[in-house]
This record gives structure tokens, sequence and C-alpha cells, in this order.
């Protein structure tokens, strides 16, 4: 597997720990589906875990624990997001939180981890290349 350009492999292996830190935080009594994230923006890493509801839609994931704590501490430009799942299948971001990702980082890297190493590597736009944006909000009638 490649490195993301942003990244010496160390500063990756550094990322790949921060999430599965959080995995170990997740709070998924409901779904037992641990998820661990840790966002790089701004030089600043950020982590985040899933943290479920008895009120199931209420449920929040990792990616988006993690990208809300990065804005509320004024990062806006995400450079790389490290995802951390279980099992030996990767496990990409849900299309929600691929969206909430667009808003602040079109051009991202998006690793893809699991307990004992990295499964690859994408720009975020392979994973949502038709994110929704206001741009095309106004069309020449209104
Ligand atoms: N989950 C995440 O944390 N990230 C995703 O991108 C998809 C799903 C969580 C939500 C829920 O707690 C559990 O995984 C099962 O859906």
């Amino acid at each position: 597997m490649s490195t993301p350009r942003e990244l010496t492999a160390a500063a990756l292996e550094e990322l790949v720990k921060l999430a599965r830190l959080a995995r170990e935080r997740a709070y998924a009594p409901y779904s037992q589906f641990r998820v661990g994230a840790a966002l790089l923006a701004g030089g600043q890493a950020f982590s985040g875990a899933n943290v479920e509801n008895a009120s199931y839609g209420l449920t929040v994931c990792a990616e988006r624990t993690a990208a809300m704590a990065a804005v509320s501490a004024g990062l806006r430009q995400f450079e790389v997001l490290v995802v951390v799942t279980g099992g030996t299948e990767p496990s990409p971001p849900c299309g929600a939180c691929l969206q909430v990702l667009a808003e602040f980082g079109q051009g991202m890297t998006v690793v893809l981890a699991g307990p004992h190493g990295v499964h690859g590597s994408y720009r975020l736009e392979q994973l949502l290349p038709y994110a929704f944006t206001l741009d095309r909000e106004r069309g020449p009638d209104e």
C-alpha cells in the first residue's frame, strides 16, 4: 500500500494508533460494530468513535465525531482520515459521513485500516464522486 502523499509512514502509523485507541472507546452496545477514526487537519489530529443510542437513529458514526471535533477546534481543511474497524474486510465511511467529509476536504485521503494493518487508501472523490454542493442550487430561471 502506498502512503498518502501528505504523510510520512510514521505520521500515518500515529494516526492509525489514534484511531485504534478511539475504537476502544466506541459505544456500540447495540450493533457491537466498533469504529475508530482519526482525522488530520492543519497538522493537528482529531479522533472519534461511534456513539450509539437506545433510540437507534441518534447514533453518530466515528467519522462524524472526529469531523465535529476538528471543525469545533477551528480546522476546516481536512487532509487525511483513518478509519479503523474490526475483522479482515475494509469498511469505508457511510454515505452520510462521506457527504460531511466532502464539505471540508474534497481532495482528502481516506485510509481504511483494521486491527492488524492498513487495507487501502482512497481519495474522497473515489468514494463519493458526485457530492452534493449548493453550487448547483440556482438555475437560470430563478
Ligand atoms: N458506523 C460508523 O461509525 N461509521 C460508518 O461510516 C458506518 C457505521 C457505526 C454506526 C453504528 O454504531 C455501527 O457502525 C453500525 O452501523
